[in-house]
């Protein structure tokens, strides 16, 4: 206990380094919402003040074992605040009349979703869309996602996600924009904006819920809702810029996360939810537990439920996700003086202007139109949109010999667990995904190759030997179906499949439900049932295909080495298996890169570009070096560096130009390359800027992310790509948190990802 008062204090300490910001006058429509939301709460009891904080499950996806009882009863006391996990006009339509027709203040209820990549019209998974590098791409996801699920009743989604994810092993990394602080930070932003729109008020936006506040993507070890201990310079200047840059985007909520943040939980964190959320951000929505996460304080230790709702209230957690730990026991500690008035007054207050923002004041049922659900979901453009966007997110990873893309003439042996399967094509959290409208790997290849080509399948082998295993990763209706048989038996059957094919794909790597929450693994490698079935097609001499599924960056050394062609497919959402079947066939040429580092082994992870130098740097290139930082038994480089993918064309770059070789505080330069497309068909490239801080009074990365364009070339067309650069970018937090560039010589990367760059170098003048 003592601890964790020292370790707040310096928090508090630190927070009060950074300037307060000046109060800003009040506009004229939140001083109308203001008295209007004084006058309601004037009519309140502390009861029905209370039940205004109390978020409960309508049981359509629960993630804990905990789930909400009695909810009408509930709602007419007046003792709920909000519903989530409850879709379709009619459903919602009936919970919203109980609270505006039976309970006694008729205040309406908000409905929220865990809309993550999409609604009924799927995306591909965030880490995939990341891949995408395409920020107006990605907006756009977050506009359809809105409207589909704000036609299905919805008007609040717990996204975006934006846990910076640097271990391979955390099953959540699939939710997550993968490593990179700047990238994950411009995601934030565009899905803030694609979800709210100009206007909350109108029926077609949601408010957008970022989480997990805070660092829930450095849990130790990979663990899912582990321990997170962090210093201050990897917090302020990695892990905390993504969550602010959707709260400066606007974002109406926050979510706390499970996680134990250097000895508080987040839930109950002050130092986190009130004096950097509020006070340094100046953050004025209203933030919500996790599922249950008020109720396990008690198994973190922090004392018994009256207790920890006590504490999360006066910590700045204004809403309590399923515990009813508010309900419960919020108006005895409010008499025994352990909470005040004042606490309950303001976490209400900021509910209602939620509610109030979103205008359920002035149509409860705005979101409950039968017609729009029946006309606004997924809609033939949507399902367009969703198939171009998938395409987008692919990378390759490797193309020996350009096997891909393949003829549309000829034999294909389409092989492997996960070629069959609609239920793992959408990825985890789609669990509005319709599967129905969701077609397999082999029947989009059939629909894409028509009748020109002639497609065979043999599974081939199980998800994974161990039964266990496999129904743990097939949950939630995602099974994949078992062949008892021996393993042997089921390759020999894909064998023979192969030997009549012209070319193999195998469909290989994890269901989608080996990702995802409650889904670390200690192993990061394809299941070695799967391995010995490619190891087979491998010695039919066939050309094979790896088409591989994943969540998450995958140990796959022995694959690049022996596969001639692998294309990462992560999990496309409901048009995954036609945008493969393009991007196979070359009506569409891959452009993704990669938002993590790929490992060569699970031990060098957690492995990212944007490491410290340290004092006993391996020098590039070399494997093992006696007394400096690396390995015996591998080197220090990835599998594939972050930024890493291929294309169907190539590109060549120029040499960095710089405007100029030093630049004074408040100015700026440019650096431009020439990028040529070299190959022979129109492609997509991501041009990438990094900078190097070469002295600091902190250590710094050894190379960062600050810029990157998604430019498109015919073959044979040039482009002068030119980036700015400004102090701003040369920005970090020094050992005091203030947010300063330090005057001193950058280098300058530009190139295809973090590793294959051109060079340069500046000076930043003193003031
Ligand atoms: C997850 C959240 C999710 C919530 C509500 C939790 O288990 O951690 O990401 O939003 O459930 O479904």
């Amino acid at each position: 206990m003592k601890k964790a008062k020292s370790l707040v204090c310096i928090m508090a300490l630190c927070a009060g380094a950074i300037q307060a910001q000046a109060p800003k006058p009040v506009p004229a429509d939140q001083s109308k919402m203001n008295t209007f939301i004084s006058q309601l709460m004037a009519k309140m009891t502390v009861d029905e003040k209370i039940g205004q904080l109390n978020l409960v499950t309508g049981g359509e996806a629960t993630t804990g074992e905990a789930v909400s009882n009695d909810v009408e009863g509930k709602i007419a006391q007046g003792q709920v605040g909000g519903i989530f996990s409850l879709t379709t006009p009619t459903r919602v339509r009936k919970a919203q009349q109980i609270a505006v027709t039976k309970s006694r203040l008729k205040i309406p209820l908000i409905f929220g979703q865990d809309v993550i990549h999409g609604y009924k019209t799927t995306f591909p998974i965030p880490l995939a869309l990341a891949a995408s590098w395409d920020m107006p791409l990605v907006e756009r996801t977050a506009r359809v996602a809105a409207t589909e699920a704000s036609a299905d009743g919805i008007n609040w989604t717990f996204s975006p996600m934006v846990d910076i994810s640097r271990d391979a092993r955390w099953g959540r990394i699939a939710e997550s924009c993968g490593e990179d602080t700047y990238l994950a930070s411009q995601i934030a932003r565009v899905m803030v904006q694609g979800y709210q729109g100009d206007d909350l008020k109108k029926n077609n936006t949601i408010m957008a819920c970022v989480k997990h506040f805070a660092l829930y993507g450095a849990a130790e070890a990979g663990k899912d809702y582990n321990t997170t201990d962090m210093s201050l310079d990897r917090m302020y200047n990695d892990y905390l810029p993504p969550y602010k840059a959707a709260i400066d985007a606007g974002a109406g909520s926050v979510m706390a996360s499970f996680n134990d943040i250097n000895g508080i939980p987040a839930t109950a964190n002050k130092w986190l939810l009130t004096d950097l959320l509020r006070k340094q951000w100046g953050f004025t929505g209203f933030v919500t537990s996790d599922y249950t996460g008020v109720n396990e304080l008690i198994e973190h230790g922090l004392g018994d439920l009256q207790q920890v709702s006590a504490r999360s209230l006066k910590a700045g957690m204004e809403m309590d996700m399923v515990s009813e730990g508010y309900v419960k026991t919020l108006k005895k500690s409010l008499q025994e003086g352990k909470v005040a008035m004042a606490d309950i007054d303001n976490a209400c207050r900021l509910i209602l202007e939620a509610k109030y923002k979103l205008g359920l004041f002035d149509d409860p049922y705005k979101y409950c139109s039968e017609k729009r659900a029946k006309t606004e979901i997924l809609t033939p453009a949507n399902v367009k949109f969703a198939r171009e966007t998938a395409a987008q997110t692919f990378v390759l990873l490797k193309n020996q010999g350009n096997i891909l893309p393949i003829k549309k003439a000829g034999t294909i042996a389409v092989v492997g667990p996960l070629a069959n399967t609609r239920a793992n094509m959408p990825g985890t959290w789609s669990v509005n995904a319709d599967l129905a409208n969701t077609p397999s790997l082999l029947e989009g290849l059939k629909a894409v190759a028509g009748s020109k080509a002639n497609i065979l399948y043999s599974m081939g082998s199980n998800l994974t030997a161990d039964a266990t295993l496999q129904k743990n990763a097939t949950m939630f209706g995602r099974d994949i179906p078992r062949d008892e048989r021996p393993e042997e038996v089921i390759i020999n059957e894909a064998v023979a499949t192969a030997q009549k094919a012209d070319v193999v794909i195998a469909a290989l790597g994890e269901s989608s439900e080996m990702s995802g929450e409650s889904s670390s693994r200690s192993n990061i490698e394809i299941p070695e049932v799967q391995k010995h079935l490619l190891a087979a097609l491998l010695k039919t001499g066939k050309p094979v295909v790896l088409v591989l599924f994943a969540g998450r960056p995958m140990a796959i050394k022995w694959e690049s080495e022996n596969v001639p062609a692998i294309l990462n497919v992560w999990f496309g959402g409901t048009q995954a298996a036609n945008a493969i079947a393009d991007v196979v066939f070359g009506d569409a040429n891959p452009s993704g890169k990669l938002a993590v580092t790929f490992p060569q082994n699970v031990g060098q992870v957690p492995i990212y570009y944007s490491h410290k130098n340290t004092g006993r740097p391996l020098q590039e290139g070399t494997w093992f070096t006696k007394f400096r930082s690396g390995y015996l038994d591998v080197s220090n480089d990835p599998l594939y560096p972050f930024g890493f993918g291929l294309s169907y064309t190539t590109f060549s770059y120029s040499d960095i130009k710089l405007s100029a070789n030093s630049f004074a505080p408040g100015q700026s330069i440019t650096a431009t390359v020439t990028v040529t497309n070299t190959g022979k068909v129109e492609g997509k490239e991501v041009v990438q800027l990094y900078t190097r801080d070469m002295v600091g009074s902190i250590t710094r990365p050894v190379k960062e992310l600050k810029g990157f364009q998604k430019i498109s070339l015919k073959p044979g067309d040039s482009k002068a790509v030119t980036f700015t650069i400004k102090e701003d970018d040369l920005k970090f937090y020094n050992a005091d948190l203030q947010y300063v560039a330090e005057p001193g010589d950058f280098k300058v990367f530009i190139g295809s990802n973090s590793h294959d760059v051109k060079e340069s170098q500046f000076t930043l003048a003193g003031k």
